[in-house]
This record gives structure tokens, sequence and C-alpha cells, in this order.
């Protein structure tokens, strides 16, 4: 059980692209848990939809095995229960099949949430849209979820957006970044705006630089023909990386009200300062992993996983972004991430100035400067570095030690995954942890320059040994100012 349940209404969630992966890994174990921590109403419709076509107990046995495989402890009778809300209809989105049978089954519950989750690719969100439209099945109560990659640069994002926004009402549609569902991105927020000790600290007098590394062990395996079409900078700079340096860096916002957050998130974005063709070269390293070892096994190169000797994809992207206002000016926030690096770690590592004066003699030691780390992944918590002395009698040696806090130690209760609050939040109708269309837009604006000077640029991503933590140019982009890569959750 999760620590506190808040009732939600009743609802009809639909999801689109319902026998696809995402569905399978994500959706369906987060909604079970929902069910089973006694969140979802009595009467609550989850209503699954594919081209396929199964029959009601086909599919269910299909989200049997989802839940059997990502959930460990599950109950059968539990399981039994949670299916009886999951029904299937298939629906073929190209012809338009299919979708006057949705239509009869959702005005049986008019005055319900009408959710439509489309965890599908994004050419399908305009067919979807405009069938929910032409069907008059978007009323008052429903929302939309989509997924990202919204575009693939500002130019698509719009057009994506446009025909969404056709349809359904900005307050309507959900921009999922499942980053920001992630436990320790929220306490993020409670860190800074709860306590009163860093938010006087938090600024260019007082931190020396940021670095956010959202570090994964894994290739891209089955995933490479998407990838390849994206590459890091799109599918995790753009998004995930980019909100994680909002959170660290924007104002307090006036309430944890939607608006409010995000206003001060899209100030963040518009103060990143624009990285101009000329300044690539020098700001940004993006690399390919070549074959290598993983996990202790042999693994193979990004080319060879996908069967093109040619793609200039980047696997990995390191950044050096400035934020040009007042509290940042000047505070270098080093951004890298990547596929098959040395090991999955994701964290914020905020370094502070270092002390101004010692009063300590050599024999001390060196007097390292704070650090406050917020580790993602894995083991969420939160851990400041701090000096102090060394015990025993005799002398004045200093060390720094960690102020740790593990949540998974701290609170015995599991960890949501961040599936699992957000479509809660979608059937609240709580945008507050969601991308607003402006958010999208300015991500873009910072992110095109990037992508047009590599695409001008005629080298290629330089190669990384799978395993490794990226070319060596992204050490030599940090050591260049003086500093180097924190390995404190490594
Ligand atoms: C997704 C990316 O958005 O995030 C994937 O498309 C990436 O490429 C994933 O692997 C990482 O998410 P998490 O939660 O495992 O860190």
């Amino acid at each position: 059980m999760v620590a506190r349940i808040i009732e939600v209404d009743d609802f009809d969630l639909v999801v689109f692209g319902a026998s696809g992966d995402l569905a399978h890994r994500k959706l369906m174990p987060a909604l079970y848990h929902r069910f089973n921590d006694g969140q979802v109403p009595a009467g609550a419709r989850v209503i699954c939809s594919a081209r396929r076509t199964y029959s009601n107990d086909e599919y269910r046995a299909w989200v049997r095995q989802a839940v059997e495989e990502h959930v460990k402890d599950h109950t059968t009778e539990q399981l039994d229960a949670f299916l009886d809300t999951v029904t299937y209809l298939p629906i073929d989105i190209g012809t338009g099949a299919g979708f006057d049978a949705l239509k009869e089954v959702l005005d049986a519950r008019p005055d319900v949430v009408r959710a439509f989750y489309l965890a599908v690719g994004p050419d399908l969100f305009g067919p979807i849209c405009e069938q929910l439209g032409q069907g008059k099945m978007v009323n008052k109560h429903s929302r939309v979820v989509i997924e990202k990659p919204i575009g693939k640069d500002g130019t698509s994002a719009k057009i994506l957006n446009d025909t969404v926004g056709r349809v359904f009402d900005e307050h309507q549609i959900f921009r999922i970044d499942h980053y920001l569902g992630k436990e320790t991105v929220q306490n993020l927020m409670a860190l800074r705006f709860a306590n009163a000790l860093f938010e006087p600290l938090w600024n260019g007098a007082h931190i020396d630089h940021v670095q956010i590394t959202v570090a994964e062990s894994l290739g891209v395996g089955g995933r490479a023909g998407y990838y390849d079409t994206a590459g890091a900078l799109r599918d995790m700079v753009q998004n995930h990386i980019l909100q994680l340096l909002c959170l660290v860096a924007m104002e307090p916002p006036e309430s944890m009200d939607a608006d409010s957050v995000r206003d001060e998130k899209l100030k963040v974005l518009k103060a990143l300062s624009p990285i101009s063709e000329q300044d690539a070269e020098k700001l940004t390293v993006r690399g390919q992993y070549r074959a290598g070892a993983s996990a202790g096994g042999a693994v193979p190169g990004y080319l060879d996983e996908l069967g093109d000797a040619d793609s200039t994809t980047e696997t990995f992207v390191a950044l050096k972004a400035e934020i040009a206002n007042w509290r940042w000016a000047g505070v270098p926030f080093y951004l890298r991430t990547g596929k098959r690096l040395a090991q999955r770690v994701s964290e914020i590592v905020v370094h502070f100035r270092p002390i101004p004066h010692s009063i300590f003699s050599g024999e001390a030691g060196t007097i390292s400067a704070n650090r406050l780390i917020i580790r993602l992944q894995p083991d969420e918590g939160v851990q400041m570095k701090i000096m102090i002395k060394d015990p025993g009698p005799g002398g004045m040696r200093l060390r720094q030690v960690p102020l740790d806090m593990s949540f998974a130690d701290a609170f015995k209760v599991r960890n949501p995954d961040a599936y699992e609050r957000l479509i809660m939040d979608v059937i609240r109708g709580n945008q507050t942890l969601f991308m607003r269309r402006d958010e999208v837009d300015a991500a873009w604006a910072w992110i095109d320059p990037i992508l047009s000077a590599w695409a001008s640029a005629k080298d290629k991503p330089r190669g990384y040994t799978a395993g490794t933590w990226g070319p060596s140019a992204s050490i030599a982009l940090v050591e260049r100012d003086g500093r180097t890569w924190a390995e404190d959750g490594l």
C-alpha cells in the first residue's frame, strides 16, 4: 500500500494502443496498483482498444500476464476483481471501424470523467481526435492524454498540438512527461519549497554549478526503429531533462496550482541562453555507442542493433546550458544522458561554492565543497555531502560524509510508479505535473538550433564503447571549466 489514498471521481478510461508495450509494462500494472489500493471507484471502466480482434477474455488474459509479470505482490483474487473493470473493443483507426461501438459504450455514462489515453504513435493522434470529435464523444468531462514525442522539432510539434487542440481545449490536454510523476522529482519541489534551509542559498552566489545525469545501461534494443528517428536530444533532453532543469531552477511558484507551476517553468525555458551554430561545437557533445560490455556480457554497437551502418543518430548527449536571469547568471547546468552507459543512474547534483577561507591547517586535509544530490534512480533519495571532523582524539582531520536519506529506508511503503500518480491526476483533472503547450514550444525553441547545428556540421557523433561513461569529449566539456562529473551515486 502507498501512504494515503485520495479518492477520485468515477471514470471511464479509454486506452488506445492497448495491446502495446506501454500498456503492458506501465499502464495496466499502474491501474492494477491503484485498484488494489482502493482508489478506483466501484463502477469505473477501463475500455481498451487496439486493432486486433481480441475477445474480452483473450484481452483480459493479456492483462493478467502483464500484471503477473510486472507486479511482484499481486494476488489472484485482486487481479480477478481488477480484470472485471477491463473490457476490450477492437478499433481500426485507419478505417474508423469500431468508433460507433465505442460511442455506444461511452453514451451509457455521459456524466462520469471520460479520459482518452493515446498510447499510440503521434501520427495517430490526429485521426483518433478527429473521430472522437466527429462522433461527439468529447464532452465537458473529457480529457486526452498524449505521450511524447510531441513532434520532432518546433514546427511539427505545432502541427501536432494544433491537431489535438481542434478537438480538445488546452485544459483537457494532458501531455505526459513521466519524469514529473517520479516521487523524487516531486520531492524536489518539497525540498525547495517546504524547507527554509535551501532557498536563501539557491542562487549563483552560493551555487557553483548543477549537473543533471540520466544514464541508462540498456541499449535501444527493440526500439531502434523509433529511436533512430529521435536520438538522445529529442528522446530525453527536450522533455525529461529540461523538465528537471526547470524544477531545479524555477522561482517559487505562487502555489501548487497547475498554471502557477507551469508559468515558472516556462520562464526558465525562455531564459535558457540559445546555443548558436557557432557555439554548438563548444557546448554540446554527441556520441553513439559501439560494441562493448554491459552487465558483464558483450553487447553489440548501435549500428549493428539498428542494421544501418550509416546512421548518425546520437545515443549520448552532453550539454552545457546557461540560464540568463538574475538567480542563475554564470552558473552552468551540465546535462548528460545516454544509452549503454556504465550504470543506470539518474541524479541531480547541486554543487555549492567552496568555503571562502579555511581556518584549518594543512593536516586537516582537503575541504570539499558541499553537494546536494537528488537521486531519482536507483535507490531514490536525497543526500547532502558535508564536512565533519574524523572521530578520535588527536589532531583535526576533516572528511566529507553523506547525510543520507534513502526513501526506501525512511518510508516503509511501496514507492509508486510515476504512471500511477499521473493517471490518477488525469482523472482528477490536475495538470500540475503535465506539460503545457507553451512549455513544449519553448523547449523546442532551445533544442531546434542545436539540431540544425548538428545537421550542418559535417562530422558524425563520436563513438564510445558500450559500458563506459560516453565519449571523452563529454569529460572535457566539464573539465575545460575546471570541474568534473560527480561520481557520488556511482
Ligand atoms: C523514455 C525514453 O521517455 O524514458 C526512453 O523514450 C528511456 O528512451 C525512458 O529509456 C527512461 O525512463 P526511466 O523512467 O526508465 O528512466
